[in-house]
């Protein structure tokens, strides 16, 4: 494994800070308030006929509007589902909008690394059909309890739930992608306020919560903070995929984008819900004003993720390893991280989900093409 040390210079690290900052103020609090108003974006519908999608939880909210739309483009839908009388709900509602779709139902839990295991151990199992979409869209703001803080595992239940197993099933499911598969996920605004140091252990610290990995050094730990990180860590997987496809010739394409406030059930989960001005101030305002947030259908009808799962165009292409939001590669936390942090994730998680999976150096390796921190976002 590569350890680059090239560090990005003053002036531009001050400039990505500055529009991470703006890009931050602007998705946590002027477009959650304008979330419903602003327009439906785009999207060309293609005929999916032939291609496989995963997408994991989604028998509810977004997870369950993308599968919609994708089975709406004739794909054939897999519903990767903790709650399988739920997923049974969904698959029924996704069959009466595209009666002649082909939809199933799997068991997943992300909140454990067994249950990942067990599913891709299940996948080669029933023949290993090619993964045409894999979005890793599955997700909670809180711990199933308050004093549940850690999972099975040992790691912290958000980091693994929302992001860890974003890691294994994409590594255990890589020789089942097609050639130019895409990988979506399911990433938030709170990817604009997370954030690492360059000096985390390595090795996989146990029931314990790390500074500077699972929160910034100095700051308050709460829910928000936790799930702000995953969901930055997201866009970093995302980043790392980008440079090891390219630098192994396949035209996998790999994004993480934000849906936009949205009233799902992710606001009623306990923990959330009783989240507090003291206890969480990001969680509290959220659902404070979750009267001002789309519905899910609404968010469905802003694309983002179902666009990134199905424009195969080199532009989008170009941009892999970038949050997207309403369709646009923005600049976010990924794009101050010299290469050695990068490539100290990459290890680390692999050390946390017990996998040996290899990437070239980081350092030498193609980029995502273009010059990412010269806007706060980019037109395509
Ligand atoms: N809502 C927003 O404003 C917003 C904004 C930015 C990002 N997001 C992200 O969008 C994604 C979808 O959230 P949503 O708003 O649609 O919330 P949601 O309605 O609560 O949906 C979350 C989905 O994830 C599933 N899930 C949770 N834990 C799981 C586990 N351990 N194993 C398997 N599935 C699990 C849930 O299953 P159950 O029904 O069994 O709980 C549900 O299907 C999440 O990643 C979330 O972080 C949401």
């Amino acid at each position: 494994m590569g350890s680059g040390k090239k560090k990005m210079p003053f002036l531009k690290r001050a400039r990505t800070k500055t529009a991470i900052q703006y890009n931050a103020f602007m998705g946590l609090v002027v477009r959650v308030l304008l979330a419903r108003v602003l327009p439906h974006q785009k999207l060309k519908k293609y005929d999916l006929t032939g291609k496989n999608a995963i997408v994991t939880g989604s028998n509810t909210g977004l997870g369950k509007a993308m599968a919609m739309h994708l089975a709406q483009m004739n794909a054939t839908v897999y519903l990767a589902c903790r709650n399988l009388t739920k997923a049974e709900v969904a698959r029924s509602d996704i069959l009466k909008s595209a009666p002649t779709a082909t939809v199933h139902v799997l068991p997943l839990d992300t909140s454990t690394l067994e249950d990942c295991r067990r599913f891709c151990a299940d996948w080669a199992a029933d023949g290993g059909k090619t993964i045409d979409i894999l979005m890793h869209n599955a997700g909670v703001g809180c711990p199933p309890t308050p004093d549940a803080i850690y999972g099975p595992d040992g790691f912290e239940h958000l980091y693994m739930t929302n992001f860890l197993s974003n890691v294994l099933l994409t590594s255990l499911l890589e020789g089942y992608l097609a050639s130019d598969a895409r990988i979506v996920m399911t990433s938030s605004p709170g990817a604009f306020v997370g954030g690492v140091t360059n000096d985390f252990a390595l090795a996989s610290p146990k029931n314990a919560m790390e500074a500077g990995f699972n929160y910034k050094k100095g700051q308050k730990v709460t829910n928000s903070i936790l799930y702000s990180n995953g969901k930055l860590m997201q866009v970093c997987l995302a980043r790392m995929l980008t440079h090891k496809y390219r630098a192994e010739g396949k035209d996998i394409a790999v994004h993480a984008y934000t849906p936009g406030y949205t009233a799902s059930e992710f606001f009623d989960k306990k923990g959330v819900a009783a989240s507090t001005l003291k206890s969480d101030i990001i969680w509290f305002f959220l659902r404070t004003g979750v009267k001002f947030a789309m519905s899910p259908e609404e968010a469905g009808k802003k694309k983002t993720g179902v666009f990134l799962a199905t424009d195969h165009t080199q532009k989008v292409a170009d941009k892999g390893g970038y949050l997207f939001e309403r369709m646009k590669p923005m600049v976010s936390g990924v794009d101050l991280y010299d290469d050695d942090i990068l490539d100290r994730l990459w290890n680390r998680w692999c050390a946390d989900a017990g996998i040996q999976w290899d990437h070239l150096p980081v350092e030498g390796s193609p980029k995502p093409s273009g010059d990412p921190p010269t806007e706060k976002s980019e037109d395509l």
